[in-house]
């Protein structure tokens, strides 16, 4: 018998996404320091790549577990705990979908920071973040928006517009960055809708080289621009995905001697 394989997770093993968050790692510490981890807090990270938000939430003296669908991401991860002797940081293959490996109410915070909204059902992703969030505790997300005009939105949209259309009854990611459903799939997991709140973000992707080298690195390293290249080569399409990916970064880069490009996303915050 052969093993069918899950698209979710082919999607984010095909390339090294520890490439791309090399890019992220500042504006991942920035986050972590507001969110008011102490000593001893018990933090899940979900879709936790490897470590971005992870390692600084261990730092600041958190017990954290970082679980991830991407079985090459949950070995970086592990590999970079251990080279920061953070013996309160561990990383396991996991799926927000069905978090059956861990107990209800383990967590005194759940943070995903542009990971769950990746996975399939978003009804069940809600539904076990707050069945492992302990009374009292909080679930943060970062979740990018749809139509928003800044980096990772727009990468998605144009990658999207060179790729075939998706299976029947694929729901978008960027439905997790539009407040309604945000409120319906929380709501719908019990908690009321007073206790879901929203502030718009930034992160900065900031990298040494140019503009142009930064495209190169989400064409060979990032799953959904690495499948848009391939359908647009398909297609004959390749220089034009490259173009508008090229204009896409430079333009948006503020940083004159290399690359520095500020990305607006949703942080939602749901109190238990
Ligand atoms: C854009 S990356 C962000 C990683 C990390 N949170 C960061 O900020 O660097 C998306 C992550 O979500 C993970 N992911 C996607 N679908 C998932 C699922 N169903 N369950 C758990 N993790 C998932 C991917 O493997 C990937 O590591």
């Amino acid at each position: 018998m052969t093993a069918t394989t899950n698209p979710n997770k082919a999607l984010w093993e095909k390339g090294d996404f520890t490439q791309i968050a090399a890019s992220m790692r500042e504006s991942g510490e920035a986050l972590v320091s507001k969110l008011g981890i102490t000593d001893g807090l018990q933090v899940l990270d979900l879709g936790c790549g490897d470590g971005t938000t992870a390692v600084p939430a261990a730092q600041l003296g958190a017990d954290v577990i970082g679980v991830d669908i991407a079985s090459n991401l949950v070995a970086a991860g592990n590999e970079r705990a251990e080279a920061l002797s953070l013996t309160n940081l561990r990383f396991q293959e996991g799926d927000a979908t069905d978090l059956r490996e861990l107990e209800d109410e383990s967590f005194d915070l759940v943070i995903s920071i542009f990971g769950a909204m990746f996975a399939p059902k978003p009804f069940d992703v809600a539904k076990e973040m707050v069945r492992v969030t302990k009374p009292g505790g909080r679930i943060v997300m970062g979740n990018w928006i749809p139509n928003d005009p800044t980096l990772v939105a727009q990468i998605l949209k144009i990658s999207s517009s060179y790729s075939p259309p998706p299976p029947e009854g694929f729901v978008s990611p960027m439905t997790w960055g539009v407040e309604e459903n945000v409120i319906e799939r929380f709501t719908q997991a019990g908690l009321p809708k007073e206790q879901i709140s929203f502030e718009r973000d930034t992160y900065a992707f900031n990298y040494p080289g140019t503009p142009s080298e930064l495209v190169a690195e989400f064409r060979s390293y990032y799953g959904p621009t690495m499948n848009a290249f391939e359908a647009a080569s398909a297609d004959g399409r390749e220089a034009d995905l490259q173009a508008e990916l090229e204009a896409l970064f430079n333009e948006q880069n503020t940083n004159g001697d290399g690359t520095s490009i500020p990305a607006t996303f949703l942080r939602v915050t749901v109190k238990k």
